[in-house]
């Protein structure tokens, strides 16, 4: 039983804050934009063409930047040309001009996305008519359950065949643009909100199974600089080499490549970067690379044919932060030691706190780990909603696991047991405090022996409320 006191004591806690997705505002790169935005707008030729419509594929210098770079970070066999980049308005947006391009509500037959998944994702395919056709891709200790998807995959085939679904009807054939059969969403690096990182296998094999069925494969690699050795007393915190090739970069060299003889030259990947978590989410800018084609076919959509590619002006800057260097090495210097030093914090308290509890944390036998985020699965019978409550009263907001559920289809991937918990956005000092404020309310629940169905079921109608409970902490 709480007591008034212990309530009264609770409501006077500082709130700490573990849903939000944010980077903390002490590691915005704000003289870094500074100075480059003030570079940029003092050279008329550079401010003019930042401040007027640009080209559709976007700022030339940014997409030459912007493949050097990548080249240097992950080292592909041949290096990363610009024809491959177009500028996007960052990985949200781009990910809805992606499906505007490539996909058809009717003869795309379904989105298969690997789950738990990224929990604002599923809207962006909603809105491109795709209501009633996501499916939850599971995933295991590599990333994805890659059979589950190849068996899917090919039963959804097999139904379009029989229902004579063959040709788009909807989208009509474009030069520039193809319709993909499905498309595949994944987040394959330091995953929001799994934490896991799918392996090299892993990824070889779902370019496998998207070139057998033709699907698009859209990663969400947004995380992937956000880096650092996994140990708690590692001595170095910053990696600068990309631990793994991108699903991308999988297509590109894999069994001929996505250039191949017979192969239509569009590819089966595209990778989804953004420069919100290695600078700042305002800027809404970002980058997709895929092929030549699928580059050129993402800047073909009517909403960036009219104006050229978005956040123009924002790209004049960023592409002055890469030329110089200053955005590499706040990545390498300053944010990769920030981020390896909160999640050496969160991952102490969690070893020291939680783990005695009985909660697990997923591939604990990696070298380098990211991100921003820790998927912790809950000792049943606890579940995420009942957890998330009972701390929301503590003043602690936590992300229960059936947000990140696929809406309608949750048979073969449901989280009721598990909890996502941000290591960016709150202040450094509280993550440890977060970690035993969560400790101390599982153990209440594990105590409160008389009261655990209680406790531990969520009431009725819970779930779609929680949404709204913690709207304002999103
Ligand atoms: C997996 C994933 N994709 C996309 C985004 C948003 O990216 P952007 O700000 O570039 O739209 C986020 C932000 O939380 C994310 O975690």
């Amino acid at each position: 039983m709480t007591t008034a006191n212990e309530m009264n004591s609770a409501k006077t806690k500082p709130l700490i804050n573990l849903l939000r997705g944010w980077p903390n505002t002490s590691l915005l790169p704000v003289d870094l934009v500074k100075k480059a935005s003030s570079s940029v707008l003092s050279n008329n030729t550079v401010s003019f063409s930042g401040m007027l419509y640009g080209p559709d594929p976007g700022d030339p210098r940014l997409r030459e930047n912007i493949a050097s770079w990548l080249t240097n970070f992950y080292r592909p066999p041949k290096p990363i040309l610009s024809d491959r980049i177009t500028i996007t308005g960052g990985a949200s947006q781009n990910l809805a001009c992606i499906l505007q391009v490539f996909s058809d509500p009717v003869f795309t037959r379904s989105i298969w996305l690997v789950a738990p998944v990224y929990m604002l994702a599923p809207r962006i395919f909603d809105d491109s008519g795709f209501h009633g056709k996501l499916r939850a891709v599971p995933e295991d200790e590599e990333g994805i359950d890659i059979e589950f998807l190849y068996r899917e995959i090919k039963k959804s085939e097999e139904k379009a065949k029989s229902d004579g679904n063959n040709e788009p009807k909807l989208k009509p054939a474009r030069p520039w643009g193809k319709i993909y059969r499905h498309i595949i969403y994944a987040v394959p690096t330091f995953s929001n909100p799994s934490f896991k990182t799918m392996t090299l296998r892993r990824r070889e094999e779902l370019v496998r199974v998207a070139r057998e069925f033709d699907a698009l494969i859209v990663t969400d690699d947004v995380y992937d600089f956000l880096q650092w050795p996994a140990g708690t007393k590692a001595r170095s915190s910053s990696v600068e080499k990309a631990i793994l090739p991108r699903v991308v970069d999988v297509d590109r060299y894999l069994d001929g490549g996505s250039e191949r003889e017979g192969a239509d030259g569009f590819g089966n990947a595209a990778s989804n970067g953004s420069f919100s978590k290695i600078c700042g989410p305002g800027l809404r800018t970002g980058w997709v690379e895929g092929t030549e084609k699928l580059a050129y076919g993402v800047s073909q959509t009517g909403t960036t044919r009219s104006g050229g590619a978005p956040s123009q002006l924002t790209a004049t800057a960023v592409a002055e932060m890469l030329e110089t260097g200053e955005l590499q090495r706040y990545i390498f210097d300053t944010l990769q030691p920030a981020y390896a030093a909160r999640y050496r914090n969160m991952i102490s308290a969690i070893e020291k706190y939680l783990i005695p509890l009985g909660m697990k944390i997923p591939q604990t036998d990696r070298d380098v780990v990211g991100g921003y985020f820790i998927w912790l699965t809950l000792p049943p019978p606890l579940k995420g909603a009942a957890v998330a409550k009972n701390a929301a009263e503590q003043n602690l907001i936590v992300a229960q696991g059936e947000l990140f559920e696929v809406p309608g289809d949750s048979e073969h991937a449901s989280f009721p047991h598990a909890l996502r918990i941000c290591f960016a956005w709150e202040d450094a000092d509280k993550l440890a405090e977060g970690i035993q404020r969560l400790a101390k309310v599982i153990r209440t629940m594990q105590k409160d022996s008389s009261g655990a169905n209680a406790a531990m079921q969520p009431t009725a109608g819970e779930d779609s409320s929680r949404k709204d409970a913690t709207k304002n902490f999103w």
